[in-house]
């Protein structure tokens, strides 16, 4: 195990105010050129800023909304891509540059998306943004999203705290100041709730006490600095939300799984990101590459780890629904945005059987748990609210598998191996040798 040297420390801290400033990108094309861009939906006209619309569900949601008539505009400070070059890590999938990706998807939709280049902990940049694009909803994507990643030392879990919870401060002081009337889609995770040996409700829990009864916030047990900042943003939407009479949407997103969206596959200059490293890749991606490349399926201790999924495709409609259907002013609203629970050891059942359908000798091996989480649990999330409001879940069936699994196998080439292994225990500071051999100094 090695710490990151202070050099780098130094740029870490320095990184995330150094971005280019409101750099917008005109790449106008006619209307009536693009084919993608004739979904239209009840929401078509919304202007809607994407904070994070350069990265894994940010892309994916642009392009969708951007389908469908709403007026979208991405900001983002794309400091995800410079996690990549720090760390030595690399998306399993080329993307192209953000600036590429909105000029093509211009090209193939006839849609313009705007986009801002810089970072929400700025106010100028964030106050000239909001100014200058007056949105009805922002979707609030852009944090540092990796629990691992917080969790490499003592400057990460400080960067992580201060440009989530920060950020997200910065946009209710934009909307109180700028957008009154603005409704907030904000991402939160269901690993704010942790494991509670009870079920988990969506957002609130009714308490009798002593005789008196009240329904409270939910009691939040983050397992990692990244998911206690979520549980900071959490508080602070609520608190301000009822103190500034802001509209507040907080989705308590699952894990994330899958690549493919209608539009990100529509070009290659499209494609969205996919992470398999043991930093940013959540559990079910890094399990199909790990078995595309005969990797055996690191399962961390027992494996009766027990969490909420979803497809992509489900976080773009759910983020939709809730644009479509606003909270009330000096309301927030929480749904959990997953659609099925999986153990880990159900996932590495479902790709070994699925894998052994396409010829791969899929293994299992469990390793040492690097972070400090319950390995058998109770948990029982509810997931009602979405659904109430129109969703309509891709389920994790066979077929999904497989279309997983030929994804990875047509991108292997590109598997570095070192990058699958468990980078980061929650006990010891710094980052396995062989994850940053690239970046960072012994
Ligand atoms: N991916 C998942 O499985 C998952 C699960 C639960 C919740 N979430 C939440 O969804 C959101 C998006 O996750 P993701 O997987 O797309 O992450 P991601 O890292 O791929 O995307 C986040 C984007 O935000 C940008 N960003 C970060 N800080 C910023 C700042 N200060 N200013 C401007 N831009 C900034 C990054 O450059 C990046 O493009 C996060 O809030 C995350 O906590 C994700």
């Amino acid at each position: 195990m090695i710490a990151a040297p202070r050099h780098q420390m130094m740029s870490l801290a320095i990184q995330p105010c150094v971005m280019s400033r409101g750099s917008a990108v005109q790449a106008v094309v006619s209307p009536s050129q693009g084919e993608m861009g004739t979904a239209h939906s009840s929401g078509a006209g919304t202007r809607v800023m994407i904070i994070g619309g350069d990265g894994y569900c940010g892309w994916a949601t642009a392009l969708h909304l951007s389908a469908r008539g709403y007026k979208v505009a991405i900001v983002d400070n794309l400091v995800r891509r410079t996690f990549d070059l720090q760390l030595g890590m690399d998306t399993l999938t080329p993307i192209s540059s953000i600036h590429d990706r909105v000029k093509k998807w211009a090209e193939v939709s006839g849609n313009h998306i705007d986009l801002m280049v810089g970072d929400i902990c700025d106010w100028d940049f964030l106050e000239q943004s909001m100014e200058s694009f007056r949105p009805e909803a922002v979707v609030h994507f852009g944090e540092q999203r990796s629990a691992p990643y917080s969790m490499i030392d003592r400057t990460r879990a400080v960067y992580t705290q201060h440009n989530n919870v920060i950020g997200t401060i910065n946009v209710l002081y934009a909307i109180k100041e700028i957008c009154p009337d603005c409704h907030l889609v904000k991402l939160g995770t269901m690993g704010e709730y942790g494991t509670p040996n009870i079920d988990i409700e969506e957002g609130y829990i009714t308490i009798e006490h002593n005789g008196r009864t009240d329904t409270l916030p939910y009691p939040k047990q983050g397992g990692s600095f990244y998911h206690l900042s979520k549980v900071h943003d959490s508080h602070n939407i609520f608190f301000a939300s009822k103190a500034w009479d802001i509209a507040c949407t907080d989705l308590n997103q699952g894990v994330v799984y899958g690549v493919r969206t209608e539009e990100t596959m529509a070009d290659p200059a499209l494609i969205n990101r996919y992470d398999y490293d043991g930093i940013f890749g959540t559990a079910l991606n890094r399990f199909v590459v790990q078995a595309a490349v005969g990797h055996p399926l690191t399962v961390y201790g027992k494996g009766g780890q027990t969490r909420g999924f979803l497809d992509i495709r489900d976080t773009v409609r759910c983020v939709q629904i809730a644009i479509d259907n606003p909270a009330n002013k000096g309301e927030m609203r929480v749904f959990n945005q997953f659609t099925e629970q999986f153990s880990v050891n159900d996932l590495t059942k479902i790709i070994s059987t699925e894998g052994a359908k396409l010829g791969l000798d899929v293994n299992i091996v469990s390793v040492p748990n690097p972070r400090v989480e319950k390995e058998e649990h109770y948990y029982n999330a509810k997931c009602t609210k979405l659904r109430d409001l129109g969703l309509e879940p891709h389920l994790l069936s066979d077929g999904l598998i497989d279309s997983l699994l030929t994804f990875a196998l047509e991108h292997k080439d590109r598997v570095n191996m070192d990058l699958i292994k468990p980078a980061v225990n929650w006990k010891k500071s710094g980052v396995v040798d062989a994850m940053t051999n690239a970046a960072v100094s012994k």
